[in-house]
């Protein structure tokens, strides 16, 4: 992604100016203030920025020009090769549809298999992401279950097609400390073992500590600052970075 600028109706500057690259099986974290345009990239790079926002710039994925994708292509990628997570899981799952269903519709859309075959797949993935009784969860209806539990099966149904890029936003921050551990655990494992990429975005730098090759910090709208993770955390340059740092560790125990 190369100078990507994203602008209101206005022309007011939304985003301005961030490049950044990510390579296969890398993770890089973007962090910063809430209303610095965290969201906005990762939307603007799936082509699913709201009207009447507009970007300019250079977006590309694994070479090719993300302007070139029109309705079907789009399809194609945003459904398979990126898989997202976005803040709000109402927004992903059909509120009519039970969980098992939806799950295997996805599938069975994308690849050549069974229905009993999408089934299991889909059991899985859902064991995969920590929830518990995952026939009942199969059955529901997204209304019958807690919001953590809609996050997770929003989190299975991005990761069942084995995305070549993961952009999650915040994706973990409505979870209990152990679940949210869980899942961590699995989003590095499938970046290292699948050579899935990622573009996570994060308040919390304990969390980029552990998943990041790479960090960037949005200020304003801006990458005011990028690296190597360690050399960001270890020696953030920005006073932004700084701050945050600090505000990190007044509240960890001694
Ligand atoms: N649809 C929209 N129309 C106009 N401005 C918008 C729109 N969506 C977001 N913005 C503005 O763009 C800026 C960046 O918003 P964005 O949602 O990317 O922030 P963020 O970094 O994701 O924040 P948070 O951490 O709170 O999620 C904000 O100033 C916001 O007010
Ligand atoms: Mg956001």
């Amino acid at each position: 992604m190369k100078e990507l600028c994203i602008r209101d109706s206005s022309n007011r500057m939304l985003v301005g100016g961030s490049s950044f690259k990510l390579r296969a099986g890398e993770t890089l974290c973007l962090i910063g203030e809430s209303g610095s345009g965290k969201t906005l990239t990762g939307k603007a790079l799936l082509g699913m920025l709201p009207f009447p926002l507009k970007w300019t710039g250079d977006i590309l994925f694994r070479d090719e020009p993300i302007r070139r994708f029109r309705g079907r292509d789009w399809q194609r990628v945003r459904g398979k090769r990126i898989g997202t997570i976005f803040q709000q899981p109402e927004q992903a799952l059909h509120a009519a549809i039970p969980i098992g269903r939806q799950l295997g519709d996805l599938l069975r859309s994308h690849l050549p298999i069974t229905r009993l075959a999408a089934e299991r797949k889909a059991k899985a993935m859902l064991g995969k992401v920590s929830l518990r009784d995952v026939d009942r969860v199969m059955k529901s209806y997204p209304y019958e279950l807690s919001g953590g539990m809609n996050q997770r099966v929003m989190i299975a149904m991005a990761l069942l097609l084995e995305p070549e890029l993961l952009i999650a936003d915040e994706p973990t921050s409505a979870l209990d400390v152990t679940t949210q551990a869980e899942i961590l655990t699995l989003l590095k494992g499938l970046s290292s073992e699948n050579k899935m990429s990622m573009l996570f975005v994060t308040h919390d730098l304990l969390i980029a500590n552990y998943l990041a090759d790479t960090i960037a910090v949005m200020y304003r709208g801006e990458i005011v600052e990028q690296g190597r993770a360690t050399d960001v955390l270890k020696h953030p340059q920005h006073a932004y970075t700084r701050e945050l740092w600090q505000y990190r560790s007044a509240f960890m125990l001694p």
